[in-house]
């Protein structure tokens, strides 16, 4: 794990599993097929990393030796998947690959191609009761809709310290703005690029990731 001086929220997930998966992803020639199962193994993996500091507790359980009394099991109401549409969801599958229980969110944003902003489209979450948020989308580019999704969450009474970004590639840019906005909500990313194009596109990045997952144009 890596950190950004300048980027306190900021985690860079370093590991070379990740890195080497992130570089296949970015080369043009990926068909839609590798560049989806990519995300979703770099997913698995970053959500790993993630979800270390879960909380624990203990209950008595029978193995077919004998009796164990403090077996460790995840507490509380766990985890709640939120894929930003539509790219999120290819990160998504991933997490729910590791935790198959998560009640799993949506926030429908797309982009304004004048203002960049994002405008929504749909929101469909699970009840809060304590659980922890996971918001996924794989490029962090202006930061307008992450910051617009962690308003969203905080409406439906999900508190900062109850959020976790988890994005594949970011740009400066966007950190700065969801940093702005929401300073103690962690982000983690697998790269942190150089900055956006004219056309609010990360570089080096690897162009659209929704039309890229999808097959899309
Ligand atoms: N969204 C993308 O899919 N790619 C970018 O580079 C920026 C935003």
């Amino acid at each position: 794990m890596n950190t950004d001086p300048a980027f306190p929220s900021l985690s860079i997930l370093d590991h070379p599993l990740i890195q080497h998966k992130l570089t296949l992803m970015r080369l043009r020639e990926t068909s839609t097929r590798t560049f989806r199962d990519l995300l979703r193994e770099i997913a698995l993996l970053m959500g790993y990393e993630i979800t270390r500091d879960l909380p624990l507790d203990h209950i008595a359980v029978e193995t077919p030796v004998t009796t164990m009394p403090a077996a460790p099991v995840i507490a509380g109401k766990k985890v709640a998947v939120v894929p930003i549409l539509r790219a999120g969801t290819g990160m998504a599958d991933g997490l729910l690959d590791l935790m198959p229980s998560a009640r799993i969110g949506h926030i429908g944003l797309y982009r304004d191609p004048e203002t960049h902003r994002p405008v929504e489209y749909l929101v469909k979450l699970p009840p809060v009761d304590g659980r922890l948020f996971l918001v996924t989308d794989p490029m962090l580019a202006t930061g307008y809709s992450t910051a617009h999704a962690l308003d969203v969450l905080n409406a439906h009474g999900v508190p900062d310290s109850r959020i976790r970004v988890m994005v594949l590639v970011a740009a400066p840019e966007g950190v700065r703005v969801v940093q702005e906005s929401h300073p103690t909500v962690p982000i983690y990313t697998a790269a942190l690029d150089d900055g956006l194009n004219d056309h609010a596109y990360i570089v080096p990045g690897l162009g659209d990731a929704g039309d890229r997952l999808f097959g899309t144009k």
